[in-house]
């Protein structure tokens, strides 16, 4: 009852959804990083009350206790689409996103091709804020940048702030493939903070340098969970 009155708040408070009632949206959870410790409470409670979970592997098993029904989400962006249109006025829907939805998420792709009234996001905690956190620092001056499924570019502007750059790598775009474009662009050796598998039983956060990571790494090995900060 109180979890469904803070909602109702929620939902009032943003003007653009005021005359949607509580029962006509779906949820996009953030789940933090991945470790079940770092899952807002109201996070689990708004997974806890869906019909139906969607999201990748790693985030469905976070909630597997619940025994919901499930979508794996990979490139069946289409389907997902369409599930979600034709259902979510039937039954409580819940789109799982890793750190928070509002950074480089599956919410863009939903709000382009959903009516964005009728979403409800659950923040998260991002996988930079924890790493930060970790490292007792703070990221008000810093840029974020995200190379996960983009083309590897930076801006002049960018590098030239002298700010700390945050970002986000992937398969392809490496720590070490990001420090040979900075090192080429003319960015002197500084200090990187490197942030792996965050939250998870792996992790592994350690500091290096940049010229470091293009030696290091050169051999590309296992994909990991990453951050990169040029601090
Ligand atoms: C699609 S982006 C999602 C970012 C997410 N919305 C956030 O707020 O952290 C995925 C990227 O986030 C970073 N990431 C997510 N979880 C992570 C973790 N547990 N450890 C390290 N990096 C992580 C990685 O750079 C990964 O490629």
């Amino acid at each position: 009852m109180f979890y469904q009155l803070i909602l109702k708040q929620i939902l009032m408070k943003r003007k653009r959804v005021a005359k949607i009632e509580l029962n006509n949206y779906f949820s996009v959870i953030g789940t933090g990083p991945g470790g079940k410790d770092y899952i807002l409470p109201v996070a689990y409670k708004q997974a806890q009350q869906s019909d139906l979970l969607i999201g990748s592997r790693r985030l469905l098993d976070l909630f597997s206790e619940f025994n919901k029904k499930e979508i794996e989400l990979k490139s069946n962006y289409e389907n997902i689409l369409k599930v979600i249109n034709k259902n979510f006025r039937k039954e409580k829907i819940s789109v799982l996103v890793s750190g928070d939805p509002g950074y480089h998420s599956f919410l863009d792709f939903l709000n382009r091709n959903i009516d964005s009234r009728s979403i409800v996001v659950i923040p998260g905690i991002s996988s930079f804020q924890y790493l930060f956190s970790k490292a007792g620092l703070s990221w008000h001056d810093s840029e974020l940048i995200s190379f996960h499924g983009h083309d590897l570019k930076i801006s002049e502007q960018q590098i030239k702030s002298g700010r700390k750059l945050i970002m986000l790598t992937d398969k392809i775009n490496s720590p070490s493939k990001i420090s040979t474009l900075l090192l080429n662009y003319g960015v002197k050796d500084r200090k990187v903070l490197i942030g792996e598998n965050l939250t998870l039983e792996n992790e592994k956060i350690y500091e290096t340098t940049l010229y470091n990571l293009t030696e290091e790494l050169k051999e590309e090995e296992n994909y990991k969970l990453c951050v990169m900060v040029l601090i």
